[in-house]
């Protein structure tokens, strides 16, 4: 049966400070957390086992996380405590919990991407036979800088990946997807115990030796790995669900795209929407305009403020008359103080009280 090792150990400094307290694993697109996503669709395509790939900073979280796995077995594979094992080093860790006998799934944890893992996987098989080690999908972007950047052969075979190649110097707009299938002779090219960058590391030695091959995809696919990416998914997602029915609430005003999850309450004359996605248990007061933005769980925002182009984290307070502009990101618990006002690009980080406005874009720690 094939297995899926999921990359769930990085630090994610790009999505802080939402990801202080939460791996990105469990950012919750459209109020269900991406492992959740991730999950379905391996299910999908016939895997029964998934290996966390984490450190000890991420694996109590998403230990505790509910989560349907969809009949997936989850089994934890731990970096040792001192030394994160970078992109590499955890696959060669997984070692022996993976089949010798079998290929397998190697997935980033911060992408949300629309494909058929099966077909992956086949055009490996077929790879194999001019001696394959490796298929990584492959996806067109227009700016393709910050990712790593292959160029295909006829066969596709992949002749050169260049790791973030300097602005104007890619060779084509084909990127690394952070998804691949992997032959189990890929375990001799990773060292044991070590940090390794699969992209730096592994990757150029095998286009040396002819051996990593790219399977191309069109759809939807994202890398939610900074704050503008994640809310570009909801917003994509939001509107592939336009038609569905999200629930009328007596006297607010609700501009759809919007998504509402279990236990949200929204005061009278408050208009939400376009592109809101509410956490559960929500509470928004009166006369509260939230567009463009995402509410994690358990959150309050009170009468009079407004919400726009910002993501708010778990359960943070938000006082009466408070304006949060554009860029905005405020991390789980934070207070705000009634009247303040924080303008575009603020940055909060978990837990503070913010009492007073913020007027140009700073973090707040
Ligand atoms: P940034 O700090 O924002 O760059 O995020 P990141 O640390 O997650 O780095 P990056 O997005 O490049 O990581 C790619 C994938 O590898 C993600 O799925 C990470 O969770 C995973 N990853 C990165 N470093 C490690 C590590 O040291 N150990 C493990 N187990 N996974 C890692």
């Amino acid at each position: 049966m094939v297995k899926a090792i999921i990359l769930a150990g990085g630090f994610g400094t790009r999505l802080r400070p939402t990801s202080c307290t939460r791996p990105k694993i469990l950012f919750p697109i459209v109020n269900k957390p991406l492992l959740q996503w991730t999950l379905e669709k391996l299910a999908k395509s016939g895997v029964k086992e998934a290996i966390m790939a984490v450190s000890y900073r991420t694996e109590p979280f998403i230990k505790q996380f509910e989560v349907s796995k969809c009949g997936i077995k989850l089994t934890y594979s731990r970096d040792p405590l001192k030394n994160p094992l970078g992109t590499g080093g955890p696959i060669k860790k997984a070692e022996n919990l993976i089949s010798h006998d079998e290929n397998f799934f190697v997935l980033n944890e911060d992408i949300f991407a629309d494909i058929d893992y099966t077909k992956i996987l086949k055009a490996h098989e077929q790879n194999e036979e001019k001696d394959a080690i490796a298929t990584i999908a492959l996806h067109e972007v227009r700016k393709p800088e910050r990712y790593g950047v292959a160029e295909l052969t006829r066969e596709n075979r992949i002749k050169r990946f260049i790791e973030k190649p300097l602005p104007g110097t890619a060779p084509t707009n084909l990127i690394n997807a952070g998804i691949y299938v992997l032959t189990p002779r890929i375990f001799d090219y990773i060292p044991k115990g070590q940090t390794v960058s699969i992209e730096r590391e592994v990757f150029p030695k095998l286009v040396k030796e002819e051996k990593l091959y790219g399977y191309v995809f069109d759809g939807l696919w994202i890398d939610i790995g900074k704050l503008e990416d994640y809310l570009k998914i909801n917003k994509i997602l939001l509107d592939s669900f336009a038609n569905q029915c999200e629930r009328e609430i007596v006297g607010v005003e609700v501009k759809k795209p919007v998504a509402f999850d279990e236990g949200v309450s929204i005061g009278e004359k408050s208009v939400i929407g376009p592109y809101a996605v509410l956490g559960r248990n929500v509470t928004v007061g009166e006369n509260v305009r939230i567009q463009n933005s995402v509410i994690f769980p358990g959150t309050v925002i009170s009468d009079f403020s407004s919400v726009d182009g910002a993501i708010i984290g778990e359960n943070v307070a938000i006082g009466k008359c408070v304006k949060i502009g554009e860029g905005c990101v405020l991390g789980d618990h934070v207070k705000v103080r009634d009247n303040v006002v924080l303008v575009k690009g603020v940055s909060i980080c978990p837990g503070k009280e913010v009492f007073e406005s913020v007027l140009t874009p700073k973090n707040i720690i």
